[in-house]
């Protein structure tokens, strides 16, 4: 059986684009085919390229074209996308074509404090004045509106009296690191076998 190629698309530092290259270095069903990204800068392009990962940048305009990526995606036999940090909204072409094969990791318990606006500190930051006792991270499929999609997976971690916006970041990516690789690897494999 052919292995399922995955397509990271991620905007930032990358932790957990290279956090699942890593868990998925020498699989023997699931394939990392390329990390992409909407900024040519972007941090997670030179990692991911030192590990011998094929890495690719386009403009916003490039990757909000639906026609254009989801070429892009079929050309290079794309089986499953995951956005890990990619702050640009998904074209409904491709999620079109990708039906239930697009997903998404939140550093927050969705419903609560997602949507727009809500991504990296700002997620924490509103956990923090609102006074939560919890908050974790949120693995779930991609739709037309942010953060939106059905739920796969949720991790959940506590929250302390003296918490700040770097201890909640430490905790939730903490989770993010343990699990997100996990979940992936389950449902790609789940989905490969119905
Ligand atoms: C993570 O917190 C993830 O949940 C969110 O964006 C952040 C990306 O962090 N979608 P990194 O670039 O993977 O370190």
């Amino acid at each position: 059986m052919l292995k399922a190629n995955i397509a990271i698309f991620a905007s930032g530092q990358g932790s957990n684009a290279l956090n699942l290259i890593h868990h998925f270095e020498s699989h023997p069903e699931i394939h990392v085919q390329f990390v992409l990204s909407n900024k040519s800068d972007a941090k997670v392009l030179e990692e991911a390229k030192k590990l011998g990962v094929q890495t690719f940048s386009f403009s916003n305009a490039e990757v909000e074209n639906g026609e254009f990526i989801t070429q892009f995606c079929i050309d290079q036999h794309i089986d499953f996308i995951v956005l890990a940090g990619y702050l640009r909204k998904i074209p409904v072409g491709l999620i079109a074509q990708f039906p239930n094969h697009i997903f998404n990791i939140h550093p927050a318990l969705l419903p609560k404090f997602g949507g727009a606006g809500m991504y990296g500190k700002h997620v924490h930051e509103a956990v923090l004045a609102n006074q939560e006792k919890e908050t974790g991270i949120t693995i779930h499929l991609v739709n037309e509106d942010f953060d939106s999609g059905e739920k796969i997976a949720q991790f959940h971690c506590d929250l302390g009296e003296n918490e700040t916006i770097e201890t909640i970041q430490q905790k939730v990516q903490a989770l993010e690191h343990a699990y997100f690789p996990l979940v992936i690897e389950e449902t790609i494999l789940k989905a490969r076998n119905v």
